[in-house]
């Protein structure tokens, strides 16, 4: 069509594209504001951009070398932020993010169930919406995928406050080998 850019997403390059095409119901609409942990150089960041063409993303990296990549990206699209900041610390970036309806995730950390529940303590509505990948081998290279995603399910669904609801839990193979992606919701809320 004329005058419409098609961009190509690669699943095997981001989570979302995976959980795309592993029929998640994906819960971005033009007018959502997102908080994306772990932006790496973009790549996800600029589709799910293009997806809250009304909205807005807030985009944290810890990286200063990949941020510095990302910043061209950010520079030509209004609706990124992009925040050089660890997302374990999410009270240091209070101050340049309100209230989100989805909070993507993707920072293959072993502490990532807390960071998650300390991000949407602070900014995820109440009826927000969690977007995880949990990447196995980030968290434990001795015990089996599967044992690992129960662990982090468990963590939570318990362990930290606000806890989760699961609400979707899929692997991400073939696209990502033992990723696990899920959508959560903060336990109690509509
Ligand atoms: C798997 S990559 C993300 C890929 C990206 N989501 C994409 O699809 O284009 C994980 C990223 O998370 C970042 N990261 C890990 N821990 C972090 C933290 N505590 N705070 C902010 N960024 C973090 C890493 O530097 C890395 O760039």
């Amino acid at each position: 069509m004329e005058g419409v850019e098609y961009r190509a997403w690669d699943p095997r390059r981001s989570k979302l594209g995976a959980m795309v095409l592993k029929k998640f119901e994906i819960p971005l609409k033009k007018d959502s504001r997102v908080l994306y942990l772990g932006a790496a150089t973009g790549t996800t960041v600029s589709h799910v951009s293009d997806i809250v063409s009304e909205g807005a993303v807030y985009a944290v990296e810890f990286s200063a070398r990949s941020m510095r990549d990302f910043l061209g990206l950010a520079d030509r699209r209004k609706n990124i932020h992009p925040i050089l900041a660890d997302a374990g610390r999410p009270e240091s970036y209070a101050h340049l993010v309100g209230p989100v309806d989805v909070i993507f995730q993707d920072v293959a950390q072993p502490n990532q169930a807390e960071i998650a529940a300390k991000n949407a303590g602070l900014f995820l509505k109440k009826d927000g919406l969690l977007m995880l990948s949990i990447k196995a081998r980030s968290i434990d290279t001795a015990a089996s995928p599967k044992q690992v995603f129960k662990n982090e399910v468990k963590k939570l669904e318990e362990a930290f406050e606000p806890k989760f609801e699961i609400l979707n839990a899929r692997e991400l193979a073939p696209y990502h080998e033992d990723h696990l992606g899920l959508i959560a919701k903060i336990k109690g809320s509509e």
